[in-house]
């Protein structure tokens, strides 16, 4: 796939998460096949007023390439400026949220309360364009409210304000993360523009993702939560649809070994506390419907040491394996 001279291996994309896809997991997204990955939202308040830990939320490493930055402000020349001040860190693209439910961002006219003003919208998109030279990507929602479904007209403004792409996260403001996305916004968008167009919301299984694709037209698909303790699940849509088969997903000692990756990955980047205490809800998420893993999350929750908590991990797999390739019953438990 190819946007504005940007070449990625594939069309399923990790979606910006704030809190979860931080540089470990966009790395592990990365290398289980996400065909690009964003940060987490940035202020461009923070980023204009130089403090320190928004400058820090900048950084990524060469491994998470291709990699937007994502920004959120409702004041055309600050986001113009504060885009400027990201694209100093190199990234791929610059990707502008219109879709942030959250109280405190929508409060000060951000997010997706810029989806009630599209004349701001537009001189938003405008100030970035003109601003840096890298390809600029567009993340909104249906809309504010059932009542307000603006994502074509908002699809539209954003062609034509010069934006590369537009992602559509199918549920409005209103919905936060509850109810069913409804995809039937993403297939409208899509007749209304050229640029292409990235589908978003409740893609969880290699169906899905294939759905999404052929019955909206998007041209990649955007996953959140169903990335969760499942980077593999990338790769498999690639799979899928380069050969129209469906893999099955890891087996349970298979799925602990990336979580182990994923473990050193996080002791390699992070100071080793932050590292443990990040890593207790992505074990939490690969661990997920496995036997008896209720106990072991109990057990590694409470812990600090990451290589006792990697210890574990390691005898819980090895037990799994054992209980994978023995045919017949299982009677013994795991013993930590
Ligand atoms: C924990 C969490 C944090 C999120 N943070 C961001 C963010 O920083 N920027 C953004 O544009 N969307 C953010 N989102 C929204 C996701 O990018 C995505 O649009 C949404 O989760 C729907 O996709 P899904 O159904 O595949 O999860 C976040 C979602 C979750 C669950």
């Amino acid at each position: 796939m190819e946007v504005a001279g940007l070449h990625m291996e594939g069309r399923a994309v990790l979606a910006p998460m704030a809190g979860v896809a931080d540089s470990t997991f966009r790395i592990m997204a990365r290398s289980h096949g996400a065909a690009l990955v964003f940060t987490e939202l940035i202020s461009s308040d923070g980023l204009v007023r130089q403090n320190p830990k928004t400058l820090e939320m900048l950084h990524f490493f060469p491994e998470e390439r291709p990699v937007g930055i994502q920004i959120f402000g409702r004041d055309p020349r600050d986001m113009g400026e504060a885009a400027v001040i990201a694209a100093r860190a190199l990234p791929d693209l610059i990707d502008l949220n219109f879709g942030c439910p959250a109280r405190k961002v929508v409060k000060k006219g951000a997010g997706a309360a810029v989806l009630k003003d599209l004349s701001t919208m537009e001189k938003i998109i405008r100030s970035v364009v003109s601003a840096v030279d890298v390809p600029v990507f567009v993340k909104i929602r249906s809309g504010w409210d059932a009542e307000h479904i603006v994502a074509e007209e908002a699809a539209l403004i954003s062609q034509e304000a010069g934006a590369s792409a537009v992602t559509v996260h199918a549920r409005t403001r209103s919905m936060a993360f509850k109810g069913h996305a409804d995809w039937g916004i993403i297939g409208k968008v899509k007749s209304a523009v050229t640029i292409p167009v990235i589908g978003n919301g409740d893609v969880f299984f290699v169906e899905d993702a294939g759905r999404m694709l052929k019955e909206t037209g998007c041209d990649m698909v955007m996953i959140g939560r169903g990335a969760y303790g499942r980077p593999w699940l990338f790769r498999m849509i690639h799979d899928f649809l380069e050969t129209g088969a469906v893999t099955e997903e890891p087996a349970f000692d298979e799925r602990i070994a990336v979580c182990l990756d994923h473990y050193r990955l996080a002791l390699r980047i992070l100071h080793p506390n932050r590292a443990v205490r990040e890593m207790r809800k992505h074990i939490g998420w690969y661990l997920r419907g496995m036997p008896e893993s209720h106990r072991i999350k109990q057990t590694v929750f409470s812990m600090d040491d990451s290589s006792e908590v990697m210890r574990i991990l390691e005898d819980y797999a090895r037990y799994l394996k054992k209980r994978r390739e023995d045919s017949g019953p299982m009677t013994e438990s795991f013993t930590m």
